[in-house]
């Protein structure tokens, strides 16, 4: 059976035409309050479950608690993969082919992936002060983590509560930086996330940590032959594209992997979608390229709400395993 993890797609497209709502998945122990679907989904997806997953996250007992940090996908998938991965080695189970992953706007690692300044400053947002306090008083993911403990120091109360947000002014969204003020119920959209998820609901009871670091465990995911793509709507500065930049670079060379493509632009209607690079190994016969980058231009934290053409275009290339999209050769 083959089996791909996407992270919000799909349902926009294809899934609830070709899919069956299901009011339950195997040895899914409660009754969920979001949708779920399974069914042949796309063309080439295989046989898949689908979740909506909302501003929910499972607790330890299974039930679900409402998720204080608007960021479920990034942090549960390499989780859930990692579990996938697990639960194959063990004797007589019948395997879930885990095929490849796409990540969008990933947390991944609390200290690389919210750090905003160096995207506010290039933007604009905020000025050359602030951002100068950021490298030296305090920065995104330690205000975070006193937010997380709801402990403030007196220099992040500073930063955050004050500075950043008196510069960046409040007719402004951090997901979606260059959003004009939308007259409409914009918390309705930024809570909204669907994501594809195997069918293994009861293995992803984990604690929420928030120092989880899961780069080693994307590495592992990597190193067990499954792809993965990192991709970024590029008007998000929540988790902004120069951080999962630097994490796919980053990645790319512990895990000694080559340059398959140089970084370029792909194409969606003739126009440029975003830019991308992949990385890969060489072998001979065949070449795979296990980790794709890929920014979505103009898009935001949550890519298809902003970009459904662009970000169909992206779920081709990467449910068919084919590059994205180029220009023709003059
Ligand atoms: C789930 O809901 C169905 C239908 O409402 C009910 O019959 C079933 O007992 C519920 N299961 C659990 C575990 O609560
Ligand atoms: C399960 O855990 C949640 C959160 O910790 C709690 O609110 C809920 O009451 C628990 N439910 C049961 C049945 O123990
Ligand atoms: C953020 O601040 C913490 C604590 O001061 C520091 O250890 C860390 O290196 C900083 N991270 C970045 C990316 O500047
Ligand atoms: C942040 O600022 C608001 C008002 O500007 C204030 O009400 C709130 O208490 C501040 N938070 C902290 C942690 O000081």
């Amino acid at each position: 059976m083959a089996l791909r993890i996407l992270s919000l797609f799909m349902l926009f497209y294809c899934s609830i035409s070709y899919a069956e709502l299901i009011t339950s998945l195997p040895g899914q122990p409660f009754n969920v309050s979001f949708r779920q679907y399974s069914g042949p989904g796309c063309s080439s997806l295989g046989f898949g479950a689908f979740m909506e997953l909302g501003p929910f996250k499972p607790s330890k007992n299974g039930s679900l608690v409402k998720n204080d940090y608007s960021w479920n996908l990034g942090h549960y998938i390499p989780q859930l993969a990692k579990l996938l991965i697990e639960y194959n080695r063990r004797p007589s189970t019948k395997p879930i082919k885990l095929k490849s992953i796409a990540l969008g706007n990933p947390l991944l690692d609390l200290d690389i992936s919210v750090q905003a300044g160096n995207y506010l400053w290039a933007h604009g947002a905020i000025s050359d002060k602030t951002l100068y306090l950021e490298r030296t008083v305090c920065n995104n993911s330690k205000y975070l983590r006193e937010y997380a403990h709801n402990q403030y120091s007196e220099g992040c109360n500073y930063v955050f509560n004050i500075t950043v947000p008196d510069e960046v002014g409040k007719d402004v969204q951090f997901y979606d930086l260059l959003l004009p003020k939308c007259p409409s119920d914009l918390e309705k959209i930024s809570c909204r996330n669907v994501i594809i998820q195997a069918s293994c609901w009861p293995l992803v009871y984990q604690e929420d940590n928030l120092d989880m670091n899961l780069i080693p465990l994307v590495a592992e995911i990597i190193q067990e032959g499954i792809p993965i793509w990192l991709y970024s709507g590029d008007q998000d500065s929540k988790i902004s594209l120069t951080q999962t930049r630097l994490i796919a670079n980053n990645l790319a060379r512990d895990l000694k992997l080559v340059t398959f493509s140089n970084y370029v632009p792909w194409y969606d209607k003739k126009q440029v979608g975003g830019w991308s690079q992949s990385f890969g190994v060489a072998t001979e016969g065949e070449s795979v390229p296990y980790l794709t980058f890929v920014t979505v231009r103009g898009a935001a934290h949550e890519v298809p709400f902003t970009s459904p053409s662009q970000a169909l275009t992206l779920f081709r290339s990467f449910l068919s395993g084919s590059p994205l999209p180029r220009p023709r050769v003059r």
